[in-house]
Parts: C-alpha cells; sequence; structure tokens
C-alpha cells in the first residue's frame, strides 16, 4: 500500500466508524411512551365528543360523566341510533363492546368509529370512567 492509498483506507475506516456510531445512537434512542387515555381520547374521539363539565356537544353528545348514565340521555342531544330504547347503561363491558363495533349494538347509530384493538378501547374506558 503507497502513502496515497494509505490515507485513502483510513479515511473509509473513519468515515465507517462514524456511521456506525450514529447508527448505534440512534437504537439507544428509547422507545416512545405509549399514548395515555388523555391523549387517545382526544386523538380518537375528540373530534366528535367533549367529556368536560362545560363546553357544547360537537356531532356526539358529551362524554362526561357517561359511566353509570343511561344509553341516549343526555339533555338536548338528538340521537340519531336507537340509544334511549336499548336499555343499556354505560360501564366497561358496555362501552368495550359498543366500541369494537357501535352499529352491531345501537340499531341505526350514525357513530363512525370502530376500534378493533382492546389495549386502545381499555385505555379510553380507564381514563373516561374518571371524567366526572
Ligand atoms: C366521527 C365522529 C365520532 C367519533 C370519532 C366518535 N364518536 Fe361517539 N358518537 C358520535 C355520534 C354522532 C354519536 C351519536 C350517534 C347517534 O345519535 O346515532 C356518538 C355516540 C357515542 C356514545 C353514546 C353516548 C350516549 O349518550 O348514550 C358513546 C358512549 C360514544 N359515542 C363514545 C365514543 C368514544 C369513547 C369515542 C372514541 C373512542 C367515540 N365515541 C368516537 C360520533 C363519534
Amino acid at each position: 500500500m503507497n502513502r496515497q492509498s494509505a490515507k485513502v483506507f483510513a479515511a473509509i475506516v473513519v468515515a465507517c466508524f462514524l456511521v456506525a456510531t450514529r447508527a448505534s445512537a440512534q437504537f439507544a434512542v428509547p422507545a416512545p411512551a405509549k399514548p395515555d387515555g388523555a391523549t387517545l381520547f382526544s386523538r380518537q374521539c375528540g373530534t366528535c365528543h367533549i367529556a368536560t363539565a362545560e363546553g357544547g356537544p360537537r356531532q356526539g353528545p358529551s362524554l362526561y360523566g357517561v359511566f353509570g348514565r343511561k344509553a341516549g340521555s343526555v339533555a338536548g342531544f338528538a340521537y340519531t341510533g336507537a340509544y334511549a330504547e336499548s336499555g343499556i347503561v354505560w360501564d366497561a363491558q358496555t362501552l368495550d363492546t359498543y366500541l369494537t363495533n357501535p352499529q352491531a349494538m345501537i340499531k341505526g347509530t350514525v357513530m363512525a368509529y370502530r376500534q378493533a384493538a382492546p389495549a386502545i378501547r381499555q385505555t379510553i374506558i380507564a381514563w373516561l370512567k374518571d371524567q366526572h
């Protein structure tokens, strides 16, 4: 190896080292934390629902105090689906079934949302339980 190619070789070694250390630095970044109930609610339900005492309904009724509430019972909200007639009371189980497929549970409902992932449903439901 002459001087020139030795220099080139050294430069390549340094470049490889830099690439390798940068790559390993990326692997060291911790995985992002799983979104909590408040974040999930805001992303997945917040366009259509509020869960606070103050504020008017959006496309869907307020979910403030939804736990223990009879379906279809928010005064002044014009439900489309047969909520009141369903006799359902909202709790962890009924909400879980509902969020999996609202149309399968409430006849005629227009709520355009379904969540197939149990962990996401349960995180949102646990958070909703505290909003009262
Ligand atoms: C695209 C808008 C939209 C999204 C997103 C949405 N909803 Fe709804 N939701 C509605 C509408 C509209 C109704 C009323 C449906 C009707 O009258 O048929 C409703 C009804 C409900 C009801 C029944 C309330 C009652 O008073 O009986 C619950 C519970 C509910 N939604 C929970 C949720 C949750 C929790 C999420 C998020 C995981 C969510 N919804 C996402 C639009 C939405």
